[in-house]
């Protein structure tokens, strides 16, 4: 009898010490494909019935990520593809690195130091996203990875030649994907041997409905920003810093996506919804801070926003001319994701009043953002 009760007791402390001390992460790497000869990996990180996510060093993009919603059923919270090929071809920036430099650069010439350099022109007369072999078409190549129970990390680099798409310098771009259950941090860094700009971002799509089951517009958007910056008809910051308050791009209380992305305004029409810079209070800072959240109602699932950077730029994938094939079958159509792009702002490199983009040798640049996942009734 005394031995019976002693057996249930150990079973019932078991059974506890089970509930409390869930099993730590893993990172499995296995190989995604080769471009050009060489080969490509994928990275799957792994909290048992929390976060679960896959890295490509391709273009270190993010090609999945998973949270639980409300009822505890993990479902994709990204848009991406299933497959190397997909994200060769792809023209999307699905979960992509976005570097030189992010967004748009007017005409793609910029000076520096007296001297006027001339980018690809890959959007329009206009250059975007780093040019059209930017970070995000780029092999990586992975110099860290930490597995450390509730905190796993991944480190890539990338030496981009002097002349690179037109910039100056030959720069060293790093970047880290940290993974805990709940949340996503991506530290970037670089340093050049020449004076140069730089501006990373992510170009992750969000879609917290799970598994891309409906567009974005049910989502609620909340940003600490009080002004945003218009753009000309090729998406170009005017110069001009507008407050928020009575237009459309008013998310100081949070909002959904939908209700005012139609209305009859200029920059809503020159957007096609909403791609635009919103200014985030507070500048840049040396860690991050919380800028807003994004929180889908359907699902419970909400993901807080934070970073040093000074901008934003909301993109509600307007582009996204569908139906698009994405992984496990999903199909995306327009408006099925959301980017929520950290950033300085758009064009700097000719709007002397913006915050600089100049990195120059012995400096070295930084940003850093976290999106942290939670669920709420
Ligand atoms: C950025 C731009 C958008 C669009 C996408 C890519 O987010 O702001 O205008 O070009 O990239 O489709």
């Amino acid at each position: 009898m005394k031995k019976q009760l002693s057996l249930l007791l150990l079973a019932v402390s078991l059974l506890f010490s089970c509930n409390q001390e869930k099993p730590g992460g893993t990172l499995v790497t296995e190989s995604f494909g080769e471009v050009n000869g060489q080969e490509v990996q994928l990275y799957t990180i792994t909290f048992p019935g929390q976060l679960t996510a896959q890295v490509t060093n391709y273009g270190g993009i993010i090609t999945s990520l998973q949270v639980p919603d409300r009822a505890g059923n993990l479902e994709h919270v990204v848009l991406g593809y299933d497959d190397l090929n997909s994200y060769q071809e792809g023209s999307y920036y699905f979960g992509a690195l976005i570097g030189r430099f992010c967004n748009r650069i007017d005409q793609g010439i910029f000076e520096l130091d007296g001297t006027s350099y001339e980018l690809t022109a890959n959007d329009g007369p206009n250059h975007l996203n780093g040019g059209r072999e930017g970070f995000d078409k780029v092999v990586w190549e992975e110099v860290d990875q930490q597995i450390n129970r509730d905190v796993i990390s991944l480190t890539l680099q990338y030496l981009s030649p002097d002349g690179e798409e037109g910039y100056p310098g030959s720069l060293t771009g790093r970047v880290t994907y940290v993974f805990t259950p709940n949340a996503l941090d991506i530290t970037y860094q670089a340093t050049t041997d020449k004076p140069t700009i730089v501006n990373l971002t992510q170009h992750t799509y969000f879609n917290l409905s799970g598994n891309a089951k409906e567009d974005v517009l049910e989502h609620e958007l909340q940003l600490d920003a009080t002004a945003f910056l218009p753009v000309d008809s090729t998406l170009i910051p005017t110069g001009e810093i507008r407050l928020v308050q009575t237009t459309p791009f008013d998310f100081t209380q949070p909002k959904l996506i939908g209700q005012d992305i139609d209305q009859d305004d200029q920059q809503i029409l020159y957007g096609m919804g909403y791609d635009h810079c919103w200014i985030l209070d507070g500048g840049i800072t040396n860690t991050p801070r919380p800028v807003g959240s994004l929180f889908h109602p359907g699902s419970g699932r909400k993901m807080d926003i934070f970073t040093t950077e000074p901008a934003l730029q909301v993109y509600s994938g307007n582009f996204l001319d569908g139906p698009i094939r994405g992984k496990d079958d999903q199909v995306y159509d327009t408006r099925y994701g959301l980017c929520l792009e950290t950033q300085h702002y758009p064009d700097s490199p000719n709007q002397p009043d913006f915050p600089s983009v100049v990195l120059r040798p012995g400096e070295e640049y930084t940003s850093q953002t976290t999106y942290v996942f939670s669920v709420e009734e």
